[in-house]
């Protein structure tokens, strides 16, 4: 049997569970320890969506582990996090297609502070591709982008389940939450060079609405966020035929806080409210 969870409960002995008698919650009423006690593991932290959803989890208050192979920028970013008010940051350099480096993390991430209750919030965000006409594509390049965009997902999700079950059950939140940023190539293929890139996003969306349908009575909250294009390097580094932030729209481009902030707001619904599919375009965007 499942131990009682130790939440505390929303209503007070007595009240009406009408909308107007529920108390708010911390981030309802703005405060910026709401994600405060928490535990997040963040993987590609070490640049774009990654590092921005890292510092805005921080800045909730959340203790966030950063993972990804560049130590060096991770170092950076946990220097950052750790100068400013909000929660701490502490570095895991690993490859995200390895999954016993992905366990290890994880189990470290989770077991700091001695005591643990757990992971709260496991971000998937590590992610890669290869663009491109499939006629002349080298196999070796699907096969890394689906190793980092699915596989990493695998890794990294097997490893923080059981965490994330735990601090389900237990304080501060009482709900537990993984997200993976998936993409609007995750919902409609937007043309045949995106073609594995699509299919890594079309299987991780999937496989989150899996996992939503399971865990959805134990409290772990899983969504996917789904951006259009965002300016990171992922689109600015001159990759053929990947999306390319660099040429002119005429229209203003995604930023990765705009995608943090998406990430954010999911995470710090009220216990009973799962949001489970973000889909967050340029509002000029017409595909
Ligand atoms: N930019 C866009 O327009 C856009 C749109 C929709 C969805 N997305 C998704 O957003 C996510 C983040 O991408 P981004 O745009 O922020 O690009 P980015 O700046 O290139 O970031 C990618 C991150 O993934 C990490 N990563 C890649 N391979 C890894 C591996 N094998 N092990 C561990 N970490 C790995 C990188 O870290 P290291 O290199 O240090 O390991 C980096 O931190 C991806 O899943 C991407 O598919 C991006």
């Amino acid at each position: 049997m499942r131990p009682a969870p130790r939440w505390q409960p929303v209503l007070a002995a007595g009240a009406s569970r009408s909308a107007g008698a529920r108390r708010p919650t911390r981030s309802e009423r703005g405060d910026p320890s709401v994600l405060k006690d928490t535990t997040a593991v963040v993987t590609g932290a070490s640049s774009g969506i990654g590092a921005a959803v890292a510092e805005a989890l921080a800045a909730e208050g959340a203790s966030v582990a950063l993972l990804a192979r560049r130590r060096d920028r991770l170092n950076g970013l946990a220097e950052a996090i750790n100068a400013r008010d909000g929660g701490r940051a502490e570095v895991y350099e690993a490859d995200v297609t390895d999954p016993d480096a992905v366990r290890a993390a994880v189990d470290a991430a989770a077991g700091r502070g001695g005591d643990s209750n757990g992971i709260d919030i496991l971000v998937n965000n590590a992610g890669s591709g290869t663009w491109g006409p499939a006629l002349g594509a080298e196999l070796d390049d699907w096969h890394a982008t689906v190793d980092v965009n699915v596989g990493g997902v695998l890794n990294a999700t097997h490893a923080a389940l059981p965490h994330l079950a735990r601090a389900a059950d237990a304080a501060p939140r009482g709900v537990a939450d993984l997200v993976t940023v998936s993409s609007l190539a995750g919902r409609r293929v937007p043309g045949p060079d995106s073609n594995v890139y699509a299919a890594t996003k079309h299987a991780v969306g999937a496989f989150s609405e899996a996992l939503r349908q399971e865990l959805a009575e134990r409290h772990v909250r899983v969504g996917v966020v789904e951006p259009g294009i965002v300016v990171t390097e992922l689109t600015t580094a001159g990759r053929p035929h990947a999306p390319d932030a660099t040429r002119p729209t005429g229209y203003g481009l995604l930023q990765p806080e705009d995608v943090a902030a998406a990430v954010v707001f999911m995470v710090t619904r009220p216990r009973h409210v799962a949001l489970n599919e973000m889909l967050v375009r340029p509002t000029e965007q017409t595909c």
